[in-house]
């Protein structure tokens, strides 16, 4: 079902890296950059000013959250893919204050349990259901949403990791999960100038650079790999034909790596890929759902038309 993607084979950790090193050019699933230690690295991204997909989600969320609780209706679940440190949620919660429950799934185990543990407090009515889980994987939630509405939340552009027809395939799987009459809020990175994209993807402060290089440091001590951060360095670029940015480390030097029993040659300056992050309109956007059958209710930008919300349902039009 899925096409050439790392990020969606049913591997663990050291046969997925040495699957990814035989690729040309190899190419490591980014779920994988989300160990306890990268989970609090990625909040330093989130809060640098360069990186503009947590303000300007943050500018949507604030404008819209009041409508996207009215559709839901009350007693609703709130489910999000990858929800991280449950920031962003806060203002749906906030807005929503008859929502039934809310489903954070993350596959850093220590941080959704955190995550939930702070959400208990801060809002004691509600009943959260932390779920572990990889979401690539299938797993069920029918017996945790009941058979009242629900809304997808896939936030921070995760989606655009995947390739296109991924997402949509992806999309495509959410009807089974979530069930019909569902809705589906997904945070979509805007196509723009590639020099504004570069600026953050490749933010100064380093919190990228931290993020994605400590992938050595699980490779280190899961594997035994005994890289060293100093012989590598990251860079992002922009693929204007295929519209997504592509991160990277880069070996400075020719490195030999041993993993899963094998043997790997990273040349000196070949990229060895961490993420892809496309690109959309909100045409291009709103046409790959269609294509995995949800209908587009609404679709927002902040004020800068950086960033776009895109708001979906698969319930039939009354
Ligand atoms: C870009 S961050 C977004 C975090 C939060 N939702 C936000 O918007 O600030 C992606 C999150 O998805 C999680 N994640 C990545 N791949 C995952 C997977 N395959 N299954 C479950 N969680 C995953 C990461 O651990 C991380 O917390």
């Amino acid at each position: 079902m899925f096409d050439n993607e790392p990020n969606l084979t049913d591997l663990d950790f050291e046969a997925s890296v040495a699957q990814s090193l035989a690729l040309s050019p190899p190419r490591i699933a980014s779920k994988w950059l989300y160990d306890d230690k990268g989970a609090i690295l990625f909040e330093g991204i989130v809060s640098s000013p360069d990186y503009y997909v947590g303000r300007a989600e943050l500018e949507i969320l604030d404008a819209h959250a009041g409508e996207i609780g009215a559709a839901l209706g009350a007693g609703g679940s709130l489910v999000e893919l990858g929800s991280g440190a449950s920031t962003k949620v806060r203002k749906l919660l906030d807005a929503m204050p008859r929502l039934g429950r809310y489903v954070p799934v993350e596959i850093s185990e220590a941080q959704l349990l955190e995550a939930a543990a702070t959400l208990r407090d801060d809002y004691p009515g509600l009943e959260i259901v932390p779920i572990a889980a990889d979401f690539t994987k299938d797993f069920d939630l029918t017996a945790v949403v009941g058979d009242g509405p629900v809304l997808g939340f896939f936030p921070g552009s995760t989606l655009c990791n995947l390739l296109p027809a991924n997402s949509e395939a992806f999309l495509r799987r959410m009807h089974g999960l979530l069930g019909p009459d569902s809705f589906f809020l997904a945070g979509v990175d805007l196509h723009k100038e590639p020099e504004v994209l570069l600026a953050a993807y490749n933010e100064p402060g380093g919190a990228i650079w931290d993020f994605n290089l400590n992938i050595l440091d699980r490779m280190n001590r899961e594997l035994g790999t005994g890289l060293d951060r100093a012989d590598f360095r990251h860079e992002a670029i922009y693929n204007a034909d295929l519209r997504r940015i592509e991160a990277a480390i880069y070996p400075l030097r020719d490195i030999v790596v041993r993993v899963a029993g094998q043997t790997f040659d990273l040349p000196a300056e070949q990229p060895i890929v961490l993420e892809y992050s496309h690109k959309y309109t909100l045409e291009t956007f709103a046409a790959l759902a269609a294509r995995a059958g949800w209908h587009t209710v609404d679709a927002w930008t902040d004020h800068n038309q950086l960033f776009s919300m895109h708001f979906l349902t698969n319930r039939s039009p009354a």
